[in-house]
């Protein structure tokens, strides 16, 4: 199965069907459809394996997967969906290749902000929007989301396109707190404030701190680890090391957070085999692994992130369920427009 393990979304489909027909051991296998690079769940997949003798499979693919399981249909093999984004865990409820989950030990161990109410998707493991902040430039310590429009950082500010789902999550959050003519203003101001038009990914922004292009900037706290322990392109320690991470917030309703997460695939034919992989998902046991994989933080309350993100301080997260930020993604997505805001500054 390692060759399977390295596929990407060209791998074609009788290949796969193939790969996932080893007959011999068809009851002790899960199949999961990944958006995740396979090498970030691995280690929860060895540990599942240990415990329960269950072969886990996986299928990673960088995009199409929701039209992939509905071209496969009812003998598609996937059992298991692993993504990143409320957006694409909504677009597989959406797209009809889930189904509804109620166990009472995945309930009892993901808190009901971070699951669909009709438990079609759960979130595994949270990330906060943070904001990235020079640390030679930036005095302050604390921060609101809010304050990113005030005119005082004319200039001052980076982000990536409004238009990606980060952004798009967050936004919504401030229509599902202020309402949309508030959350309009709001988004205007923070485009006055661009120091140049949005462009690249989260890291790009850290970077142009360094470069001094911005003194702030808008990035998910899992970047944050990925740039300070980054060998293969050791220059990101860089770009971490020219920031400090302030949870926007903090004094009041706390960070926006998004997560990544799971579902049960619609026609699973692991179903029973799925069900007790995502049970050990939610356990404490696998929550840290995941967590530390991809310093992000882990949704069962008493489960610690990795020490690097401990590092980062204490992070409050919104109480937002993140069913409502879906609702309002696409209102969000239209102010984006409405504000021109991928144009960048006015003047
Ligand atoms: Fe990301």
């Amino acid at each position: 199965m390692s060759s399977f393990k390295k596929t990407t979304a060209a791998f074609s489909l009788t290949a796969a069907f193939t790969a996932f027909a080893a007959p011999a051991f068809a009851d002790g296998e899960v199949n999961i459809y990944s958006y995740r690079q396979p090498e970030l769940i691995q280690p929860l997949i060895d540990a599942f394996n240990k415990e329960t003798g269950i072969t886990a499979n996986v299928l990673f693919l960088d995009k199409g997967l929701v039209e992939r399981i509905q071209a496969e249909g009812a003998n598609s093999p996937a059992d298991l969906i692993m993504t990143v984004d409320i957006s694409r865990l909504t677009e597989a409820k959406d797209g009809g290749v889930t189904q509804p989950v109620d166990n009472a030990g995945i309930n009892e161990h993901i808190p009901a902000q971070y699951r669909d109410p009709d438990g079609n998707w759960f979130g595994l493991t949270t990330r906060a929007r943070v904001v990235y902040a020079s640390k030679d430039r930036v005095g302050q310590d604390k921060i609101t989301y809010e304050e990113l429009a005030d005119a005082k950082w004319k200039g001052k500010i980076c982000t990536r396109s409004g238009q990606h789902s980060y952004n798009i999550g967050l936004i919504a959050s401030m229509i599902a707190h202020h309402g949309e003519a508030e959350a309009e203003k709001w988004l205007t101001g923070l485009k006055n404030n661009l120091a140049k038009k949005p462009d690249g990914g989260d890291r790009d922004q850290a970077k142009a701190i360094l470069a001094g292009e911005c003194d702030l900037a808008l990035g998910n706290s899992y970047y944050v680890g990925l740039m300070m322990t980054n060998e293969k392109e050791p220059e990101q320690k860089d770009w971490a090391a020219a920031i400090n991470v302030l949870f926007p917030n903090n004094d009041d309703r706390g960070a926006h957070v998004n997560v990544s997460g799971m579902a049960l695939a619609k026609n699973a034919p692991n179903k029973e085999n799925a069900i007790k992989f995502m049970e050990f998902l939610a356990s404490g046991e696998a929550q840290e692994i995941y967590a530390e994989q991809v310093f992000e933080y882990p949704v069962k309350p008493g489960s610690q992130p990795s020490d690097i993100v401990k590092g980062f301080g204490e992070m409050k997260p919104d109480p937002l369920p993140l069913a409502e930020i879906a609702a309002n993604r696409k209102k969000a997505s239209e102010l984006v427009d409405k504000a021109g805001y991928d144009e960048g500054p006015s003047e």
